[in-house]
Formats: structure tokens, C-alpha cells, sequence
């Protein structure tokens, strides 16, 4: 089976302040928690999942469906780059660096000098103010509007009738050189404009991102041979480094169909989503109903995914920061993000707390594609949270092949009372397959289930730990039917299996999987017995 892993980031959609919060002027940040209670916000798949299970939300269920955690931020910054990159595995503990009073004269001088234009303004600024304060002058004399804001960006704005726009990219390329080691600012951006004062911004816009210092998680996953998709922002924001296919989007619901186009299509890797409108349209914008409405859109295309995730698909959802729309502050916050892990092979209720790094992500998506962390940062959560089923050998037999094993086990059925063949074929976590037929006794009594026969056969050659077992059965001479295990085998499985063993019952042709925490809840453990 292709293994195939998403990532989708909510942009924005932390889920409570950091410790450090009070550092950023972001104490009592809480996006989640600012928007989950307004009637626009309807999530039941994402409760289902247990996005309210996470430490510190609040309102969690019983049994969700996935794994989840908050994760903290290691790094120095509350910016899109900064939370991506250590998703990613890359961690800067440097902040980008910002420009409340302007470039210095080093950096400004090279950049006159090798374009050959002066520069005005450079101070932070607002972007529609900055060419109405400046746009004449430059104009008049083609120096170019340098300006910055309180992110770690290098802006010039010029008017398109001045300099053509291939010209100002070709500029923006000259600052992104420049713009290195100390002030690698975190984006170069190209700001076009047209018409008359107070004239008007062109929809050329271009941003030219800081390419990542290291290797990330997309790099090793590529250099394995992996495909490394990605939907939305993520090639911007990784410069393209690692990134073996862009889909630029142009709003949420666009990135969700997009990402559900990619669930049909066959690929072996990683797609790596961003969904921006939680941001940029209703964070900053402190737009608490259109954040929540978007949030509910997400959910119901959220549904669809989950119901066409394939078998080794794994989903993580998450975030890379805050921005709490309830907070005067309209600037991003510094929060812990939501980590939901969800899958066929994805044990059900497992709380992972709070994790040091958003880094973890990475260092699981790793391991789950079998590729070494090399220099990555971070400290997979995969064996805690997936069953032993999603690391069989790769050349372990299929649902299929298991069924035919059973099938065929029952030519030995010994069954001259009930005339009611049974085989069953259990597979062991390292791909060993024990089969097992049902023997009947004179006094009923002391019959055998098929399951309890390999079960036995197993354990009393030394194996203990198994991944699925397929059961098939029918009348002598019959065709097979739909058969369940009785009770005694469930609970025999249950000795020793975990509520995510999976138990294929069907037909070769038409196999299904049940775990076997949901065909025997409430079993009686050793832990009844206090042991
Ligand atoms: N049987 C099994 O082998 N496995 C099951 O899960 C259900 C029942 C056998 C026991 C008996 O030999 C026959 O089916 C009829 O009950």
C-alpha cells in the first residue's frame, strides 16, 4: 500500500496562549476559544476527532476518533514562516528580524548601489498610506518606496508606468540577496501600483520568502523519493525548497477542493495544505462570525475527506499561531496549535498532552515514511498513537490474501456435528500469518473455535503480538458467510491484542475490517484483576 500522509494547517487557529505570551502582548489569546462559542461555529467532525479533548479547550467527548495534543512553539516568532518551518522540523531560535526605524544605511546603500535607484520613505508603513505620502516623489524622481511594518518584511512599492514589474521583481531578487545572515528578513515583497494620486495597489503583488537555512521534514521526504505536494501558500512559504509540486490557492474552500482532488490521486508522500482565510480574512480583520463560519465550512469538507481516507492515509490538522479576532490586538498570537492525528491505524482516544515543539509533526510524518530525522528537530508521537497494524513489513499479505488463508484452513475443520466450517488466519506485527480451523468434540462442550485454534497455535510457539486476524466460514459444501467471533475468542483475542486489533470478517472478495475495541468493549482485563 502507497502510504500517504496530509498535513492541513488552519492558519491562525491556535488554541490558547503560551507561556511565554505576556512576552508578545498576547496574554489571554485564545482564537478557539474566541470563536467556538458563536452560532456560525458548527464542527461536529472535528469534535468527533476530538479537537475539544485537547489539554487546556475544554468541552472534549468519550471516545474521539483521533489523537490529539497541543504543541508549543520553540521558536522565536509568531509569523506564517517561522510556525511553518517548525512544523517542518526547523527550528529558529532567532527571531526574524524587524525594522521599527528603518533599514540601516549598509543595507540601504548596497541596495541603491546595485539598482541604481535612491530610495524614500523607509520606516514602517501603512501600505495604502505609504503611496499616497510617497507615490508623487517617486513618481517625480523613480527613487523607489522602501517601507517595512511590524513583520520581518522588506517592502517597495513603485508605480508600473515608472518601473515595469519585471524590473521591480528583478529588484526584489537584489534585496532577497542582500538580505542575508542578520537581516534575512522573513519576506521580500513586491508592492505595484498604478493610476493617479491617491492612486491604487495592482494586483502584481509578489513575495519573495527567505529560502529555509536547512533541510526540512519536505527535503528528507523528497530526497527518499517521496512526493512532497503542496496546496495554498506552503511553496512560498518554503521558497520551493523540498517542494516537488505547487497548487496556489485562492481561499479556503478552493484549498479544501483541491486537497480532496489529491485524496483521489495516486501519489506516495506528503501534501502538505495550508487554508489562509482563517487568517488573513477573518483573524486580522478581528472578525470573530466570518471566522467561525469558516471554520464550519472547513468541517463539512473536512467530512468528506475523512470518508475517503484510504487505508495508510494519515491527517494531521493544525495551526502556526494565533489570532485571536477578539483581542483589540489585530496582529497574530502567540498560542499553543492544535495537533489532531486521525487514520484507520490511529488509536482512538489518545490524549498527548501538551508536546515541546510543533516540531513533533515533522519528526512523526518522518518515521511514519521509515526516513531518518537527520538534523530535523522534533520527537515523533507515531508509536504512541498508531496501532501495530500501520507497522507491518511491507510484504505482509493484504486483507485478501489473510481471507484466502482462512479460507483454506477449513479444509481441515473438524465438524461432524454443526456441519459449519470455520477457518481463521492470524497475522502476527512481524507479517507471520498462524491458521486455524474449528474442532468439535463428541460432548460439544470442549469445541474449538477456528480463532481460539490459531490463537493457540500462535501464542504456544512463542508469538504474542498480533496485528489482525480474518475469519470466513459456512455450511459444509455451502458458500461462505458472513461469521463473527463468538465471545470466547473475542476475549481470548483480547488477552492479547489491543482494542485496535483488527478482526476481517467477510468474504475474500468482499473483506472488512473491525477493531476489535468495538466488537468487545468493556472486556475483562488483567487490570480487573489488578495486575
Ligand atoms: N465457530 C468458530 O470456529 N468460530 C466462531 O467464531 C463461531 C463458531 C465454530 C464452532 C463450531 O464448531 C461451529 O462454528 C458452530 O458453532
Amino acid at each position: 500500500m502507497k502510504k500517504r500522509a496530509f498535513i492541513i494547517v488552519l492558519d491562525s487557529m491556535g488554541v490558547g496562549e503560551l507561556p511565554d505570551a505576556h512576552l508578545w502582548h498576547d496574554e489571554g489569546s485564545n482564537t478557539l476559544g474566541a470563536i467556538r462559542n458563536h452560532e456560525n461555529f458548527y464542527c461536529p467532525n472535528l469534535k468527533k476527532l476530538g479537537l475539544f479533548n485537547i489539554e487546556g479547550v475544554g468541552g472534549g467527548i468519550d471516545r474521539p476518533q483521533g489523537a490529539v495534543a497541543r504543541a508549543a512553539e520553540l521558536s522565536m516568532g509568531k509569523d506564517t514562516t517561522t510556525g511553518h518551518w517548525e512544523i517542518a522540523g526547523l527550528v529558529s531560535p532567532q527571531p526574524m528580524p524587524t525594522y521599527p526605524d528603518g533599514f540601516p544605511a549598509e543595507v540601504i546603500d548596497e541596495f541603491e548601489k546595485r539598482t541604481g535607484r535612491k530610495t524614500l520613505c523607509n520606516k514602517p508603513y501603512s501600505g495604502t498610506d505609504v503611496i499616497r505620502d510617497y507615490g508623487r516623489e517617486h513618481v517625480e524622481t523613480g527613487a523607489l518606496i522602501v517601507y517595512t511594518s511590524a513583520d520581518s518584511v522588506f517592502q517597495i512599492a513603485a508605480h508600473e508606468d515608472v518601473v515595469p514589474v519585471p524590473e521591480l521583481y528583478r529588484y526584489c531578487e537584489i534585496a532577497r540577496e542582500i538580505l542575508q545572515g542578520e537581516h534575512a528578513v522573513g519576506r521580500v515583497i513586491a508592492r505595484p501600483f498604478t493610476g493617479e494620486h491617491p492612486f491604487t495597489r495592482t494586483a502584481n503583488r509578489h513575495d519573495f520568502s527567505l529560502i529555509p537555512p536547512r533541510d526540512t521534514m519536505l527535503d528528507l521526504l523528497q530526497k527518499a523519493g517521496y512526493d512532497t505536494l503542496s496546496v495554498g501558500k506552503i511553496f512560498d512559504i518554503f521558497a520551493g525548497k523540498g517542494v516537488s509540486e505547487a497548487n496556489r490557492t485562492s481561499c479556503n474552500d478552493e484549498g479544501m477542493e483541491i486537497t480532496l482532488k489529491m485524496q483521489q490521486r495516486e501519489f506516495e508522500g506528503l501534501c502538505f495544505i495550508n487554508l489562509v482565510d482563517f487568517d488573513m480574512k477573518y483573524g486580522h480583520r478581528n472578525d470573530v462570525p466570518g471566522y467561525a463560519a469558516a471554520m464550519t465550512a472547513f468541517d463539512r469538507q473536512l467530512g468528506v475527506f475523512l470518508e475517503n481516507m484510504r487505508d495508510d492515509d494519515i491527517l494531521i490538522i493544525t495551526a502556526d499561531h494565533g489570532c485571536d479576532p477578539a483581542t483589540p490586538s489585530t496582529d497574530h498570537s502567540r498560542e499553543y496549535i492544535p495537533v489532531i492525528l486521525a487514520g484507520k491505524h490511529v488509536k482512538q482516544g489518545i490524549n498527548l498532552g501538551t508536546r515541546k515543539s510543533y516540531a513533533d509533526i515533522s519528526a512523526t510524518v518522518l518515521e511514519y515514511f521509515g526516513v531518518d530525522q537527520e538534523n530535523t528537530a522534533g520527537e515523533s508521537f507515531l508509536r504512541e498513537t498508531m496501532s501495530d497494524a500501520a507497522f507491518l513489513p511491507e510484504n505482509a499479505p493484504t486483507d485478501r490474501e489473510l481471507m484466502e488463508a482462512a479460507d483454506r484452513a477449513r479444509r481441515y475443520s473438524h465438524t461432524p456435528y454443526s456441519h459449519f466450517r470455520v477457518g481463521a488466519a492470524l497475522l502476527t506485527v512481524d507479517g507471520e500469518v498462524f491458521t486455524g480451523c474449528n474442532i468439535e468434540n463428541a460432548a460439544y462442550g470442549p469445541t474449538n473455535c477456528a480463532e481460539r485454534t490459531a490463537v493457540f497455535k500462535a501464542v504456544s510457539e512463542g508469538r504474542t503480538r498480533f496485528s489482525k486476524i480474518a475469519v470466513v466460514g459456512g455450511p459444509e459444501g455451502g458458500d461462505l458467510q458472513f461469521c463473527s467471533p463468538c465471545g470466547i475468542c473475542r476475549q481470548v483475542l483480547a488477552e492479547f491484542c489491543d482494542k485496535d486489533f483488527i478482526i476481517i470478517l467477510g468474504t475474500p472478495d468482499d473483506p472488512h475490517e473491525y477493531r476489535l475495541g468495538d466488537v468487545l468493549p468493556f472486556s475483562f482485563t488483567k487490570a480487573d484483576l489488578g495486575q
